[in-house]
Parts: C-alpha cells; sequence; structure tokens
C-alpha cells in the first residue's frame, strides 16, 4: 500500500518534474513517518515546483510561504486585530497541513525560531498565548546550500527536527533533454494543473500505522545503533547523531522497507536512509571541512565501518 501510494504520487508528480526520483520516494517516506523534510541544492534545480507538485497530489490544506530577510515572525503565526472593537486572532499561514516554507535560510534567525516552535512543538505562541496547529502538520522548507550570500544558515537545534535533508541535484543529460519537451507556457512549466490529487489524509494515516507496524529483527537494531555511535567516535566529526536521530533514522528505515514491499527492515534500508537522515545532523571538525570533506563522507564511513549482520 505504501509502495502503491508512492507510485501515485511519483507518477502525478512526473507529468511536471522530470527525474528526481528518488528525491519523490524520500518525502513520500518522510510523510508516511510524520517527519519534516529540509530540500536543499543550488538554484533552479525544481525544489520549489517538486514541493508544489506533491502538495497538489495530497488532499491536505496546503499553503507556500516565501521566506525574505524582511519577513516577521508574525507574517507566519498570525497576528491580534481590532475587529469592530474586539481583539480577534486573524491565524497566518502556519496554520494549515502541509506547509511550504520556501527558502527557508533567506529569513533571520527571529523567524526561523517561530518556524522551530511550530514544528517542534505543533503550537506557536502569538503575543504570549500557545495556538494549536492543524493535524497533521507537515513541513516541506527548500534551501540553498548554506554558501551561498544571503543567506542565514539554519542553527543546529533546527536543523536537528528536520527529518530529513534531501539533496536535490542536477539532472541527468537524458533528463534534461525530455524536460525541455515539457509543456511550457514563456518560462513558466504549464503542468501544474494537470497534477491531480491521488492521495487523501487517511491515505498517509494508513501508510503511518503500516509503517508503525513494520518489524525490526534484534540484529538490524544492534546494527543501526553501532551505526548511529560509530558516527560520534569519527576522526572528522565534532558533533555526531544523537539518539534523536537514531529514533528518525529507525523510523525512515521502517518506511524504507514498506516502499520496497517489505514488512521488515533489512540492513541495506538502514544504510539507504542513513544519508538523507543523518547528513544535516553532522558537525565536521574543521579541519575535515578545510579537506572538502562532506557530511555525506562521514556517514560513509560509519557505515563501511560497521559489520553488516547477515
Ligand atoms: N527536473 C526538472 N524537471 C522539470 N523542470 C525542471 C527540472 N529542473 C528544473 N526545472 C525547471 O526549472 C524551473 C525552476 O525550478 P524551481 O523554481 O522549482 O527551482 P528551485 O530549485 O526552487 O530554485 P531556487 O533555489 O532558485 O528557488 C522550473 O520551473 C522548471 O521549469
Ligand atoms: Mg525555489
Amino acid at each position: 500500500m505504501v509502495a502503491e501510494l508512492r507510485d501515485r504520487i511519483g507518477s502525478e508528480v512526473g507529468k511536471v518534474v522530470v527525474g528526481q526520483r528518488d528525491v519523490v520516494d524520500d518525502i513520500v517516506a518522510a510523510l508516511a513517518i510524520g517527519g519534516h523534510v529540509l530540500l536543499e541544492g543550488v538554484p533552479g534545480t525544481a525544489k520549489t515546483l517538486l514541493a508544489n507538485a506533491i502538495a497538489r497530489t495530497l488532499g491536505l490544506e496546503f499553503r507556500r510561504v516565501q521566506f525574505t530577510p524582511d519577513m516577521l515572525p508574525s507574517d507566519l503565526t498570525g497576528t491580534m486585530t481590532l475587529r469592530g472593537g474586539e481583539l480577534t486572532f486573524r491565524p497566518g499561514p502556519v496554520f494549515t497541513n502541509l506547509l511550504l516554507a520556501d527558502e527557508i535560510n533567506r529569513t533571520p534567525p527571529k523567524t526561523q525560531a517561530a518556524l522551530l516552535e511550530a514544528m517542534q512543538e505543533h503550537q506557536v505562541s502569538v503575543e504570549g498565548e500557545p495556538r494549536a496547529l492543524p493535524d497533521p502538520f507537515f513541513v516541506i522548507a527548500t534551501q540553498n546550500p548554506i554558501e551561498y550570500e544571503g543567506t542565514y544558515p539554519l542553527p543546529e537545534a533546527q536543523l536537528d527536527r528536520f527529518t530529513m535533508k534531501i539533496d536535490v541535484g542536477y539532472p541527468d543529460e537524458a533528463a534534461e533533454v525530455s524536460m525541455i519537451d515539457l509543456a511550457h507556457r514563456g518560462v513558466q512549466p504549464a503542468g501544474l494543473q494537470n497534477v491531480a490529487r491521488v492521495a487523501s489524509a487517511s491515505d498517509l494515516l494508513e501508510a503511518r500505522k503500516l509503517v508503525d507496524a513494520t518489524s525490526v529483527s534484534p540484529e538490524v537494531s544492534a546494527y543501526l545503533v553501532a551505526v548511529i555511535r560509530r558516527t560520534r567516535d569519527l576522526p572528522s566529526v565534532s558533533l555526531g547523531a544523537s539518539p534523536r536521530a537514531a529514533m528518525h533514522l529507525l523510523a525512515a528505515s521502517k518506511a524504507a522497507a514498506r516502499l520496497g514491499g517489505r514488512d521488515f527492515v533489512t540492513p541495506d534500508d538502514v544504510a539507504q536512509m542513513a544519508r538523507p537522515v543523518l547528513r544535516h545532523r553532522l558537525i565536521l571538525t574543521p579541519e575535515a571541512e578545510l579537506e572538502r570533506y562532506r557530511p555525506d563522507d562521514a556517514v560513509g564511513a560509519a557505515l563501511s565501518s560497521v559489520p553488516v549482520p547477515r
């Protein structure tokens, strides 16, 4: 059922986005475990288009917020307004099921922090009053790599709330050629209206139940924990994966198993999910950074130094 859901969503998204199927798989896995997702990639790699298309396939209320340098927390959370002599709350765009937080690292820390509270607590505070968000509440955020100009890198605590950071790369040559053949209106892709709703909130709920019921053998659990612990003592890493990261990796591995049509987790599922789940949580040593070593390299080193159960 989860794999079939992924296929339905994937083929709709495929009407406007060529390639990037792994990205769609990972996003569906994250939605099935109620996780938030950060899409990272250089400009013009269809991050926004992909998030918009996925949102259209889901029967969820959806809002998109463009994060800008002059944005205030209240632009996200809402404000108290005087209406007919009475003070009433006007909810901001965060009050939705699926929030596309576009270019999240273009806004200063204060507004990022308001989003952090929303992601972590499923509530926001407006003038000291906590207000609960709808359920489900998912965030798909996009950002350009932090070395780009005019960005405010997200603090570690904020990054840790994202279940996955998915790298969106360039399409391969064949995909780029067929992209040119897609319908366009001027410079805009024309097919977004044709992307249909193919999944409901209850489909996602059912997917979540199945994923939760996926079994994990003691050997595979031990392997997962060993990989997590290994990230903490790699010489290239100054901050390794947290216990929270271990829980997120377990959930993502279960989702990967279901996407593979299985009801049990294999070491391969763990290895496959290790990069998207761990890469944004590791802090490399300054020496490793200097040598242009990447967090993905560190995850790879952890994976290859832990014996795989069989
Ligand atoms: N894989 C792809 N398939 C189809 N169209 C693509 C693909 N990659 C890029 N495009 C085209 O590039 C345009 C730009 O995509 P989009 O605005 O989603 O990029 P982005 O990654 O959000 O960029 P930025 O970081 O600048 O916001 C799309 O509207 C689409 O026409
Ligand atoms: Mg964009």
